[in-house]
């Protein structure tokens, strides 16, 4: 993914792509549990694909991102579409969550940023997230996964060559999935309330919530 972000105008065109279109659903059902007036944030936000979905239900959203240029088309969306004063971005990396106090939001969501965080960074996101979040919030995840079930990672790997390709040619651009992500989550403290995930399990959208909320 990072080679599209390279260039952020192709990004959304890419990560359609590479999808097969499934992202633009997988995200309003990820956004689902949002509700009127939460304090949401959204980590990598990048150009804006999950914030202004909060936004439209009503949310205020602050998106973080360390890229200037998904920003900057972030930004430039949120003017055209007259919401400015109900989102904000702010450039600044997922090592900086601990400038954010206790308790601090209604919803913490991530859609394909943590597959690009080392492991030391989610680690440390995910502390944070439980952190930062507050006692009856929700952090919602979606994300490539690298299935559990060998026969799925071969059919899959199979399966993505000519998309990958297609994908390249045309907005020469690339993704990767992220290992163990359930284990890291639970290992950390929080709870997974929901998990959705697609046929070949290499996509997954998460609810999770603090410990002792059941
Ligand atoms: C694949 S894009 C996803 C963007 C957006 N969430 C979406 O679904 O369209 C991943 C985003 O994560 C951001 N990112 C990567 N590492 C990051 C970090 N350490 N801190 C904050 N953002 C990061 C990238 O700049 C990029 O915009």
């Amino acid at each position: 993914m990072k080679i599209l972000e390279s260039a952020p105008y192709r990004y959304d065109k890419g990560i359609k792509i590479l999808t097969l279109g499934k992202i633009d659903k997988a995200y309003d059902r990820l956004v689902d549990p949002i509700k009127k007036d939460d304090k949401v944030l959204d980590i990598g936000c990048g150009t804006g694909m999950l914030s202004f979905r909060a936004v439209l239900k009503g949310a205020n959203v602050t998106g973080i991102d360390i890229n200037p240029e998904m920003l900057e088309i972030a930004r430039k969306r949120s003017e055209e579409l007259k919401i400015k004063e109900k989102i904000e971005f702010l450039e600044m990396g997922v090592a900086e969550l601990d400038h954010f106090e206790n308790d601090s939001f209604d919803v913490i969501m991530s859609g394909l940023c943590f597959s690009e965080l080392s492991e030391d960074e989610i680690t440390f996101t995910l502390n944070q997230v439980k952190r930062i979040l507050s006692k009856e919030g929700q952090f919602l995840l979606a994300d490539e996964i690298k299935s559990r079930s060998l026969f799925k990672r071969i059919i899959n790997w199979f399966l993505r060559i000519p998309l990958v390709i297609i994908t390249y040619i045309l907005t020469q651009t690339t993704s990767r999935a992220i290992k163990n992500i359930e284990q890291r989550i639970t290992g950390s403290g929080l709870v997974i309330q929901s998990r959705k995930s697609n046929f070949l399990d290499n996509f997954v959208e998460l609810i999770i919530i603090k410990e002792g909320k059941k």
